[in-house]
Parts: C-alpha cells; sequence; structure tokens
C-alpha cells in the first residue's frame, strides 16, 4: 500500500486499556514541532501489550512519523474517545471499510471474532494497490472488495455492496470519508439505530478542550475526540 505504514509499539498500558474504536493522539516528531498531535486509531492490541497504527502519509506529521525507526520512543496519550459497541444481541457483524476506515476496524473485527461472532468485511479503494492485504486478514473473516477502477473485487464504490449484506447482520460498523456516510444516511435499508459509524476529523487537544472538532449532532453539538469518534448514524447531522 504506498505511503501507508504500519507501526508496532510497546504501550501495556494503553493495549490493557484500548477498546475497538479508540484512538491515541501522537507527537510524531521529536520535540514540539510540529506542535500538535496527530490522531489515529488503534489498529490491532496484543495481549503482550503491543499496540498497531496504520497510517497514510498525508502531511507534515504524518511524513515526521514515517521516518521513526525500530527502538524509538514515542510520545503517546490514549487510548481516547469512546469507541464501537457490540450489542449484547448482536451475533452477526457487517464491517464496511472506506480505503483506510480499515484502520480501527480490523480490532473490533477480532473483538466480535473473539465473542463467538460472525465478521463479514466489505473493502472499498480506489484501485488494488490500496487494498489491505488479504493475507494479513484472519481467515474467519468474511471479505468482499470494491475498487473505483476495477483492478480488483467488484468495481464500483464499496456502498453498493452494502444493501445486500445488511440484511443479514445485526449491527453495521463502518469507518471512511463523510461522502460514505452520506451515502450510508440515505440508504433507506440500513436498521436505524444498528450503524455505528467512527468520524475522522482534524483534532488539536484531542480531550475535549478545544472544541475544534466540534460536529452537529441529534442531541446538539459534541466532541468528535470526546464524544466520539464512534456515533449512531442517524445521530450525526450531515
Ligand atoms: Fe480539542 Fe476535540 S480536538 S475538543
Amino acid at each position: 500500500m504506498p505511503q501507508t505504514h504500519l507501526v508496532w509499539l510497546e504501550a501495556p498500558e494503553i493495549a490493557a486499556d484500548a477498546r475497538p474504536g479508540q484512538f491515541v493522539m501522537v507527537r510524531c516528531g521529536n520535540n514540539h514541532d510540529p506542535l500538535l498531535r496527530r490522531p489515529l486509531s488503534i489498529h490491532q492490541v496484543t495481549a503482550a501489550g503491543r499496540i498497531a497504527l496504520l497510517f497514510s502519509v498525508v502531511g507534515r506529521g504524518t511524513v515526521l512519523l514515517s521516518r521513526r525507526q525500530q527502538g524509538d520512543c514515542l510520545d503517546l496519550v490514549g487510548p481516547l474517545g469512546n469507541g464501537f459497541t457490540i450489542e449484547p444481541d448482536s451475533h452477526r457483524l457487517l464491517l464496511v471499510a472506506g480505503g483506510l476506515g480499515l484502520a480501527p476496524l480490523l480490532f473490533l473485527a477480532t473483538k466480535g471474532l473473539d465473542e463467538g461472532c460472525s465478521v463479514v468485511l466489505l473493502m472499498g479503494t480506489r484501485n488494488v494497490s490500496l487494498l489491505y492485504p488479504l493475507s494479513s486478514l484472519s481467515s474467519r473473516i468474511t471479505c468482499f472488495t470494491t475498487t473505483e477502477d476495477g483492478s480488483a473485487g467488484v468495481k464500483g464504490v464499496v456502498t453498493g455492496l452494502i444493501a445486500e449484506c445488511a440484511d443479514q447482520a445485526d449491527q453495521v460498523f463502518a469507518c471512511g470519508p463523510i461522502s460514505m456516510y452520506r451515502s450510508m444516511a440515505c440508504d433507506g435499508g440500513l436498521k436505524r439505530g444498528r450503524v455505528q459509524i467512527s468520524l475522522e476529523v482534524v483534532m488539536g487537544c484531542g480531550v475535549g478542550a478545544c472544541y475544534g472538532c466540534t460536529i452537529k449532532t441529534r442531541k446538539g453539538l459534541q466532541q468528535v475526540c470526546r464524544d466520539g469518534p464512534v456515533f449512531e448514524l442517524d445521530e450525526v447531522v450531515w
């Protein structure tokens, strides 16, 4: 996956507390430049106290992070935010990843499998080079892929597959671009109150202090970092 990095960190306190959908704020450089930390989803967690972060290089902070070497120390704050909730009566989970939206969903898939749920994963990207390697996924996950140029899987966007899979799912969990959520919000076939989405926004503090991540919801203004990043699809005003 070009310009994409997977970093494993020894972070036993974070690994012990982390829930799928939560994130960490990462100081990307060796000092206070850049000043703001970057929010990154927790991608995977091991019982041995390691966490994985999966990220794309999109700006100066992530360029610096991508240059860190094995053995370096990273300054992290986390786990932060409210993660995904698998309801007690849910046994069949449908996960929808748009692009690198897969980052928090793999942790959720592992938790779902551990709890005895079946997991179907829909992954959509622009082309085959951006697809997460299927060989890195558990064989217990049923996976379907789409690419916009048709270079792998079904040609089109990932939301095109949701309708036929959502009927057989007790809950839907999604992470991807806003356009994907807008399309899902218009899909009358999705069960209301059973679709959780993870919002990716620019953050300043990550802990509810700066109000830089405020969004409109049906409950009023909320902070993505503190009240989310996971929300019910119906809750957000698009
Ligand atoms: Fe500061 Fe959310 S990033 S309030």
